[in-house]
């Protein structure tokens, strides 16, 4: 019987501070819930947190936190590839080589870059570089879908012309991808400030953001001290005033999975906010909890999880030294006789 071609993705995720709910609800649990569907790479992208100074203690001690929290998460080794971006070499090589095709232009273009680097007297080239690396990430594994939140779609868009590029000036057959941004959860924004995305970089401003290891209490106190407004409606709504009470809803929704409707008339008796930001802080308790517990476990079994990442590494090296070694011929470097 023919094999069936089932589709790859790839995603990506910084190992630069506590995984907050965005990242959670905007990325990894939409990994998770597809995991079994198509051939999946998920990749701890240590050269890319490496961009904006960094403690080595600390992005050491994140890496390995966040790889066992990718896990916790629900990501299984059977059924998808999880594994440290320095530990396949091939993703700096490309890097280097779609360098040499990407106009400058392009990357001064990029929206993160701008708002990274705004007032800054001196940034690292590898801030500017930062897309092209996140294109060989997504271009060396033939990856036709890249699941990320809405904050990552202009890079995957880069990517995507990055590709057309190079097989314009070559003969080459590089898979155009495609960014999947989810309906719901794709842009979770900050509980103290629900104009703003909910970011890594203001996780330690109180009241924020909700990281997945926080305490139940903790999170109960984020979600009660969450902005709403002045009125009492409970409802869906892309009104400016109504942006924290439409976020807290949209955190439930995805979690619940349950429909904008059913939603709306579960609540349609509430009290006010307070019955709203009860039930949000419960269902995030619940989730979070075996989450917590999956991650405690994997964090005291340092064995284990160094061979899920080592059996992760090399399945992700087998692929993207094949499309490597592809990309080296089509532009004329000579490749090493074995
Ligand atoms: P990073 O580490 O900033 O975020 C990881 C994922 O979380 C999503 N995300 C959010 N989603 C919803 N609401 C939020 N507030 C929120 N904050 C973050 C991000 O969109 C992302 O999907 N450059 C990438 C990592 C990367 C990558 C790649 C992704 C490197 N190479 C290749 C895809 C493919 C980044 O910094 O994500």
């Amino acid at each position: 019987m023919a094999k069936e071609i089932r589709s790859r993705v790839f995603s990506g995720i910084q190992p630069s501070g506590n995984v907050h709910l965005g990242n959670y609800l905007g990325a990894i649990k939409g990994w998770v819930q597809r995991q079994s569907e198509k051939d999946n790479f998920f990749c701890i992208v240590d050269l890319h947190a490496l961009t904006v100074p960094n403690d080595p203690k600390q992005l050491n001690t994140q890496t390995r936190e966040l790889s066992a929290m990718l896990f916790a998460c629900g990501l299984e080794p059977e059924k998808c590839t999880v594994f440290i971006q320095s530990h396949v070499a091939c993703h700096s090589e490309g890097a280097w080589i779609l360098n040499c095709i990407t106009p400058l232009g392009w990357l001064e273009r990029m929206t993160q870059y701008k708002d990274k680097s705004k007032g800054k007297n001196s940034i690292s080239t590898g801030l500017l570089d930062y897309p092209v690396l996140m294109a060989a990430d997504i271009l060396l594994y033939d990856a036709n879908e890249v699941p990320v939140g809405e904050d990552q779609k202009q890079h995957v868009e880069l990517a995507r012309d990055i590709a057309l590029r190079f097989n314009s000036l070559y003969d080459s057959d590089l898979i155009v991808p495609e960014p999947v941004i989810p309906a719901v959860g794709a842009r979770v924004m900050g509980l103290d400030n629900p104009l703003v995305k909910m970011s890594k970089t203001y996780s330690n401003v109180r009241g924020h953001a909700i990281g997945l290891l926080d305490e139940d209490k903790e999170i109960d106190r984020s979600i009660k001290r969450a902005v709403t407004d002045s009125g009492n409606e409970i409802r869906f709504s892309d009104a400016i005033e109504s942006a924290g009470v439409n976020n807290l809803l949209s955190i439930y929704r995805v979690i619940t999975q349950k429909t904008e409707i059913e939603i709306e008339s579960e609540f349609a008796n509430a009290r006010g906010y307070g019955d709203l930001k009860k039930r949000v802080s419960e269902v995030i308790i619940e989730e979070l909890n075996p989450i917590k517990d999956k991650y405690n476990r994997l964090m005291s079994d340092v064995g284990e999880l160094d061979r899920l990442l080592s059996s992760g590494a090399q399945k992700a090296e087998e692929i993207s030294r094949a499309r490597l070694n592809k990309i080296k011929q089509t532009i004329g470097l000579v490749l090493p006789k074995n």
